[in-house]
């Protein structure tokens, strides 16, 4: 199976790819977090990649789509995967399609997590994430069992430099204008289906494993 959760940032795409990556047994693939590790160990990546991240901007095409192709290229994709924050340009979604069909692999639905505005907001702005294990929670919707601490493995917590309220609503416009119209081109090709995104994660996960059984 392969799927593309999309939506804006903070929709809970991680949150819900991680689930299904679980239940499934195919690999998340998301450009955030593969990009944050590069982050964090200061690869040319990594260090190319930093500056637009802090600003909330877009990271240029020709980074995301090399680091893809490389992704794509690994032996654990080949049951299926689920696509997390990519594609997220006109361009990135046609190149994709250029390297699936070199790979005679499809898409088999795109699912487009929608979450208002002020939603966004506040999920963003209250996401932290632990320092060692990457372990995500929400100071209001999932809190630690001890405040700042994470309750895996005791490391510290931390909020993303990107999820300060005005870099959460620069986000927000730049995927209005860059990522929104990538709906229409999945729409064209019969592949999208659109889910409430609002609500508690399982009833989430229930309405996506739902959207994917009637494409499949
Ligand atoms: P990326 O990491 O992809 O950020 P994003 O798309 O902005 O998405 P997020 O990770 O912020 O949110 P999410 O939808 O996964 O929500 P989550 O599950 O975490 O990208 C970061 C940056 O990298 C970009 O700005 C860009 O610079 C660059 N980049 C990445 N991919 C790129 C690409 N393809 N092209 C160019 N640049 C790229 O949930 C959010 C919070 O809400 C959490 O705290 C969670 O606990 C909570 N939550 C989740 N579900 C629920 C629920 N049902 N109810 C209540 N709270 C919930």
């Amino acid at each position: 199976m392969k799927v593309i959760l999309f939506g804006p940032p903070g929709a809970g795409k991680g949150t819900q790819a991680r689930r299904l990556s679980g239940k499934i047994g195919i690999p998340q693939l998301s450009t955030g977090d593969i990009l944050r590790e590069n982050v964090k160990y200061q690869t040319e990546l990594g260090k190319a990649a930093l500056s637009y991240m802090e600003k909330g901007e877009l990271v240029p095409d020709e980074l995301i789509l090399k680091l893809i192709k490389e992704r794509l290229s690994s032996e654990d994709i080949k049951k299926g995967f689920i696509l997390d924050g990519f594609p997220r340009t006109i361009n990135q979604a046609e190149k994709l399609s250029e390297l699936l069909k070199e790979m005679e692999i499809g898409i088999d639905v795109v699912i487009n997590v929608d979450v208002p505005d002020k939603v966004i907001i506040e999920r963003n702005t209250g996401r932290r994430l632990c320092s060692d294990c990457q372990m995500m929670y929400h100071i209001e919707f999932s809190p630690p069992k001890k405040e700042g601490i994470c309750d895996k493995c005791g490391g510290g917590l931390y909020q993303r430099v990107d999820d300060r309220e005005d870099k959460v609503r620069y986000r927000l416009k730049v995927y209005t204008k860059e990522t929104e119209p990538v709906l229409n081109f999945y729409k064209e090709r019969g592949l999208l289906k659109t889910i409430n995104g609002i609500g508690a994660e399982e009833e989430i996960n229930r309405r996506i494993k739902e959207a994917i059984s009637c494409k499949l």
